[in-house]
């Protein structure tokens, strides 16, 4: 069993697609451990994306992720970590496939709807930012 952390952003709060989008990681087999709604500080984004720090994106994508309220989740399932972006989709719009949340549903880059951790350390590590009242 693996877990991952996964961030519904305040495109699919505001478009009223969280029902949609958790029902797509239900179906799939995926059980919610942790599931919370909440208004991201400007320094949990800039913790959560401090790998992008250098990024040309970087102040746009935190001024995003704090507009509005997000619902944040940890997804347990077998490779529940590759699992998740494939149901995902490819993080750029004009690369997400049909069948695939961004794919159905994201038409920019920017407001691509959700975030998945990427690797087993980013589980962790995002997990541990984002839920740090839990312990597993
Ligand atoms: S990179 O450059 O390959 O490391 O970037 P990538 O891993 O694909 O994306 C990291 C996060 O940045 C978001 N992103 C953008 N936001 C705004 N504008 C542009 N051009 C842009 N490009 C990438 C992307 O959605 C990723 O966010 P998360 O939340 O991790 O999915």
């Amino acid at each position: 069993m693996e877990k991952t952390f996964v961030m519904l952003k305040p495109d699919a709060v505001k478009r009223g697609l969280v029902g949609s989008i958790i029902k797509r990681y239900e179906q799939k087999g995926l059980k919610i451990l942790a599931l919370k709604m909440l208004q991201v500080t400007e320094d949990l984004a800039e913790k959560h994306y401090e790998e992008h720090r250098d990024k040309p994106f970087y102040r746009e994508l935190v001024n995003f992720i704090t507009s509005g309220p997000v619902v944040a989740m940890i997804l347990e399932g077998p490779n529940a970590i590759k699992l998740v972006r494939l149901l995902n989709g490819a993080t750029k719009a004009e690369d997400a496939l049909p069948g695939t949340i961004r794919g159905d549903y994201a038409l920019t880059t920017q407001e691509n709807l959700v975030h998945a951790s990427d690797s087993s350390e980013s589980a962790r590590r995002e997990i541990a930012l984002w839920f740090p009242e839990l312990s597993f």
